[in-house]
């Protein structure tokens, strides 16, 4: 299961990896938290099923948890990978899929969290930053480190450049770690995730 906001280049690679039976995995659904994206219409061409829960559609931020998290049971996920999906899951979400939430970050964790990672990287004017996949606490990317991939920042950077280098890695990074922990499981003792059952 995939959820998205956004272009789903991250998406596209997990669906390009899942054609090979090899590579353990599949993508059961891919949901959204707004229309017209993307990231749907990757998934539509695919030939995965699709929903979307918006935010606005529900009377609370509450409901709308809820609502997202039954329409993810009902596809009996074994993992939830947020691939660029722009909210925060909330309480219920967490507690029905503890431990099974991935989420990738474009900034190397702990540094920059949040909705600008690229950009914050930038103005700190770090050398070096990256992506970061990690699993889904109650905090803003703070949860467990599954995998960090480093990315080189140059002197003419703007955000745009350095986020589109970002995600080059980040895609491999994605389609790598989350292939191993479908193959061979994982566990998370304290904040260390270590691959194999
Ligand atoms: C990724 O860099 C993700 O980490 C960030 O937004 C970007 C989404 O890209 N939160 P895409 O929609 O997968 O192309």
């Amino acid at each position: 299961m995939v959820l998205v906001s956004g272009a789903g280049t991250n998406l596209q690679a997990l669906i390009d990896a899942c054609a090979d039976p090899a590579y353990g995995a599949g993508i059961v659904a891919v949901g959204a938290d707004r229309e017209d994206i993307e990231g749907l219409a990757r998934a539509e061409r695919a030939g995965i099923p699709t929903f979307v829960r918006q935010v606005s559609q529900f009377t609370s931020r509450e409901h709308w948890d809820h609502a997202l998290t039954d329409s993810v049971k009902a596809f009996d996920p074994d993992i939830v990978v947020l691939a660029g999906f722009m909210k925060l899951v909330g309480e219920d979400f967490l507690a029905t899929f503890a431990g099974r939430v991935v989420n990738t970050h474009p900034a190397l964790s702990p540094s920059f969290p949040g909705m600008h990672g690229p950009a914050d990287a930038l103005a700190h004017g770090v050398k070096v930053t990256g992506a970061t996949l990690f699993v889904v606490d109650d905090g803003v990317d703070t949860g467990p480190i599954i995998a960090q991939t480093a990315v080189p920042v140059q002197d003419d950077d703007d955000v745009e450049s350095l986020h589109e280098r970002i995600k080059v890695a980040e895609r491999k990074m994605l389609v790598d770690t989350v292939g191993r922990l479908a193959r061979e499981g994982f566990t998370i003792t304290d904040r260390l995730v270590r691959f194999g059952g």
